[in-house]
């Protein structure tokens, strides 16, 4: 059995030389956690260049949903540089994109016959969807939630309200956002009780916003994370995102559905708003969809997208080898990994919420599949966040050889590739407990 092998300190010398370099070269605005510099990997395990070895509960960001390096997604990506790296499907025709085009619209979940907008990445995918729905409904306000996280360019960024640094000194934003509360039940912004609470988040975009702010004919759409990601893997409660579906609906607002890291299987359906039973009019796809070649898709029913040509295009979204990645993504997708993230989430929650049961600072275990969120609190009653020590974990982690990252105010995320085995799952959960030991919290 394959463990984490750590031989050097960490950083090692060539880390260390690497991360120097990189300090006077590369954009200071990227956050790196923890020093690791990787060679290459397969698989669910990363070598860095000092040949110490990691066990990835990462997947680069919830993105190589078929584990780094798959053979078959190598292969296609191999195959097609050879015939025909890029042409720019703004301008041409090529079967990759068709066909790909023609496996989203058939998977996706939109209501209606689907077209698909090829991007580069998730926020291009956001800001496709955003100007869509604004030039289809010819309304100007649009309604995203706090916490949401959907892009970093100025459109996704005014939809964006995960953490204030992100937006500091960017201001002005997008006009015509506004923003909601997302319904944490762990931290209920009203302070209430699911179920007696009869889902005040949703009653509150009709009381106040659409009573005292906006009228809701002005409304082109309302963006939602199934699942909020960035702002701390948050499961809203069932009946959540029928209710929203309900009220868009009742007002004729597009209803996007951000599943740029819930989707592509990684909660245990392809699309995380199966789970709840809602068919979006929008999806905004990226991350897990190329199993890392850059790809973001936009897909909304064929009704909506009525843009004619040059309101819209991007030189190489959708280009010849990522559709290629994508398609074998899928199809890997759908012959056994959404099932095995189905099965290895049970076995990673079960998991944690066994070693919850001795720490007190765990205090909640949730998600999806492989979609699941430990938020660490000081103690269970008081629920006070205790970021600092979600940093000292993710850390901790990481010296031991299994790669973490945290997300929201104070939680760690656990997203691997879909491609995980039971016994990775047991070694990552036993690296996680032995952290927590020697914190001794
Ligand atoms: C839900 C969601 N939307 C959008 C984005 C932005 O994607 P990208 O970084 O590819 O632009 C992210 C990235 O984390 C995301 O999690």
């Amino acid at each position: 059995m394959k463990t984490p092998l750590i031989r050097t300190p960490l950083p090692g010398p060539k880390a260390l030389e690497f991360i120097r370099k990189d300090s006077e070269l590369v954009s200071p605005s990227y956050t790196r956690v923890y020093p690791l510099v990787v060679q290459e990997a397969k698989g669910l395990w990363v070598q860095d260049v000092d040949n110490n070895r990691f066990l990835d509960f990462t997947a680069g960001i919830a993105v190589n949903a078929t584990g780094h390096c798959h053979p078959e997604v190598v292969r296609a990506i191999q195959d097609q540089a050879a015939k025909l790296i890029h042409m720019s499907g703004t301008d041409f025709y090529y079967p990759p994109q068709i066909i790909l085009a023609q496996k989203l619209a058939g998977i996706s979940n939109t209501s209606g016959g689907a077209k698909v907008f090829f991007a580069n990445s998730g926020a291009e995918a956001v800001e496709a969807a955003f100007k869509l729905a604004r030039h289809h409904t010819r309304r100007a306000i649009t309604i995203a939630f706090f916490g949401a996280f959907h892009g970093r360019t100025m459109g996704a960024l005014s939809l964006t309200a995960s953490k204030a640094y992100q937006k500091k000194h960017f201001h002005p934003f997008v006009p015509g956002v506004i923003h909601a509360p997302y319904p944490n039940c762990y931290r209920c912004p009203f302070g209430l009780r699911h179920p007696s609470c009869s889902l005040a988040c949703v009653r509150w975009i009709e009381d106040p916003i659409f009573r005292t702010s906006v009228s809701p004919e002005e409304v082109a759409a309302i963006f939602v994370e199934p699942i909020q990601g960035e702002g701390g893997y948050i499961v809203p409660p069932a009946e959540f995102h029928v209710e929203l579906a309900r009220l868009a609906k009742k007002y004729g607002i597009l209803l996007v559905a951000d599943e740029i890291q819930s989707g592509m299987g990684r909660t245990g359906k392809m699309f995380a708003m199966e789970h709840f039973g809602v068919e979006p009019d929008i999806l905004a796809l990226a991350k897990g969809i190329a199993s890392g070649m850059p790809l973001g898709a936009m897909i909304a029913g064929g009704n909506l997208m009525d843009w004619p040509a040059g309101s819209h295009a991007s030189t190489f979204g959708g280009n010849p080898v990522s559709c290629s990645a994508a398609l074998a993504t899928i199809r890997l997708l759908e012959t056994g990994l959404i099932e095995n993230a189905r099965i290895r989430g049970h076995q990673l929650m079960a998991g944690l919420r066994e070693i919850q049961k001795r720490f007190e600072c765990m205090g909640e275990v949730r998600g999806k599949g492989l979609m699941v969120g430990v938020e660490f609190v000081e103690d269970r009653i008081s629920r006070q966040i205790a970021p600092d020590l979600r940093d000292r974990v993710v850390q901790g982690a990481f010296r031991q050889g299994l790669l973490l990252l945290g997300c929201g105010e104070s939680t760690v995320r656990f997203c691997p590739a879909l491609t995980i085995s039971a016994e990775e799952v047991d070694t990552g959960l036993s690296i996680f407990e032995d952290t927590l030991d020697r914190i001794n919290r």
